[in-house]
This record gives structure tokens, sequence and C-alpha cells, in this order.
């Protein structure tokens, strides 16, 4: 009999499957699943390099089900940021007041979202860059090594707790550090995304060929400017320059990946532009101030991201 730790697992995309995958080595995983069938299993094949191994792993359902009611003790979230609110309220009947979340979204909004639902419970987010995608719905690739940190954003803050959930993480094997200031990495990581997501997204194109398009060229300046002051209302100095020659770092760096936004856009599916610009555009509201580059972007995004065709580019 083993009393290896459970995690339950909400979201089982890409980067769900490859936390999965790697923490199933040392912990009981459970994925949360909408559908599940009789089997209460769900298997994918995990392509690492050139190796590619099936992986099982039990699942149950996300909603509740008087058969899946046993309490969540750790629960990992990968949902979509609009979607994280709503599922995890769906499980509220098995969190416990010590069940610990740790929230992966991107974006900006949804870690306040389950800090008010959960306002006794510990809390953490994570901000990663370990890359995986999903081919097919039966393929997970693991895409490239990144690293990832994580940091509580809760009120129960209390130093033990953290150190399990870091423990539990670096059990998967990843390259993952805890992070006291994890706000501040989760601006950053939100001030790039606000940078590149919505250009791509507009302009059909990876993130390496952003640079030379006047769209691109004419506003990041300015709206790396607006960033700079939405980031000082919430405690966070990072100047425009600075900021504008991370956002090309970054570009340089994924050149050839196509953005999560982009992604979605191609895929016919809901962008998670509201958690983005659409935060920054949050923020303008509640302090009284403008900032209309971020704005126009964030309009063009709602009003002209259909679907393109997957030219498979
Ligand atoms: O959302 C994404 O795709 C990524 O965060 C980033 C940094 C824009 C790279 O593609």
């Amino acid at each position: 009999m083993t009393d290896k730790p459970i995690i339950h697992i909400l979201g089982a995309g890409a980067l769900g499957s490859l936390w999965a995958t790697k923490l199933s080595k040392d912990n009981r995983i459970v994925l949360l699943l909408k559908k599940i069938d009789e089997k209460r299993s769900h298997q994918f094949r995990f392509i690492d390099k050139n190796q590619t191994t099936t992986i099982t792993l039990p699942c149950e359902c996300s909603t509740p089900t008087p058969q899946d009611s046993r309490p969540i003790d750790t629960l990992l979230v990968f949902t979509k940021s609009y979607d994280t609110l709503n599922a995890v309220q769906q499980l509220r009947n098995r969190l416990t007041p010590s069940s610990r979340i740790v929230l992966f979204q991107n974006g900006m909004g949804s870690q306040q979202e389950i800090t008010q639902l959960l306002p006794g419970n510990p809390i953490y987010a994570a901000s990663t860059t370990e890359g995986a995608n999903r081919p097919d719905s039966q393929t997970v690739v693991y895409a490239g090594k990144g690293e990832t940190w994580v940091g509580s954003i809760s009120n129960q803050n209390n130093s033990s707790e953290s150190e399990k959930v870091l423990s539990l993480l670096s059990g998967s094997g990843l390259s993952v550090s805890y992070n006291s200031a994890i706000w501040e990495k989760l601006w950053l990581k939100l001030a790039i995304n606000c940078a590149i997501n919505p250009f791509t997204a507009l302009l059909n194109c990876k993130n390496g060929e952003l640079v030379g398009q006047p769209l691109f060229d004419a506003n990041i300046t300015p709206l790396c400017h607006e960033l700079e002051r939405v980031m000082k209302v919430n405690n966070i100095n990072k100047n425009a320059d600075e900021l504008e020659a991370l956002v090309k770092e970054v570009i340089e760096k994924t050149a050839n990946n196509v953005s999560s936004m982009l992604q979605d856009v191609r895929a016919g599916k809901q962008t998670e532009i509201e958690y983005i610009n659409g935060y920054i555009e949050l923020v303008a509201k509640n302090c009284d101030d403008t900032f209309p580059t971020n704005l126009v972007l964030l309009k063009r995004v709602r009003s002209s991201c259909k679907p393109h065709i997957n030219t498979g580019t």
C-alpha cells in the first residue's frame, strides 16, 4: 500500500498533462475532467524529445457527482483564465479550509477571483516558461524545458505550507523555485503578453515576425510607456525602455512560437484577451487613468479576432 500524496489536476490541456506526467512518478495523480468514461482513466501519448510513452492516469468528474466527493488535498489548476472561477466553484464541496491550490493561469484577474472565492485557503500562483503543446487530443509534446516560479497569493502565508508546495512541485523533476515576489513575476509576464499576444493575433504571425510590421513598430513604444504606468500603480517599477527591451528579447527567444492567443484564434477558441489587455483596461477604470494604445489593441482583438484558417505555419 502506498502513501504517496494525491494531487488533483484540473485542466488536462498541454501544460496540465505535462505536469501530470512529470508528477506521476512520485505522487498519485487524479485528473479532473468534464467527461469521464466507465474505466475512469485517461490515456494519452507523451512525447519528450524522440521518446514516446503512453500515460494512463485515473480521473474523476470535475463537476459535482456523488461518486467523486472525497476532499481534495492539493489542487493544481491549468484551466484557461476565463474558465477558472467557474471550474473551481464546481469543486467547492470537495475543498476544505486546508485544501491548497496552485494556479497556473495566464494573464491577471483569475488569481484574484480565486483568492476572493476562497479567502481562507492557502493559494499559490505559478508562472512557468515550460513549453508543451497538443497536436491532437491524444498527444502531448514536451516542446521546451523552462522554469517555474511559485509563490503565495493568499493571506494564509505560512512557511511550512509553502515548503510543502515547493517540495510537491519539485517532485516533478522540472525546475521549480519559490518566489516571494510572485506578483512581480506575474505582472512582468502580463506585460510581455500584452505586448506580444494581441499583435500576433491581429497580424496572424509568429512571434518572430512582429518586428518590422507597421502595427507593431508604431505601437510598441507607446504601449510600453502605458505598461510602465500601469505597473507603477501596482507598485512594480519597470521603465518603458527596459520593458521594450525585454519584449524584444522574448520575441527573439520565442521567434518560432505561435503565441497562445494566436493558437486560440486559429483553433476557433475564445482568447484570453480579457485577462491580458482587458485587465489593464480594468486597472485604468479603477484608477481613473487612460491607456489608449492598450485600449485600441483590446478593442481590435475583441472585434476582429475571428478564427483564422490554419495554414499550418
Ligand atoms: O502567451 C504566449 O504565447 C507566451 O507567453 C509568449 C511569451 C507570448 C510567447 O509565445
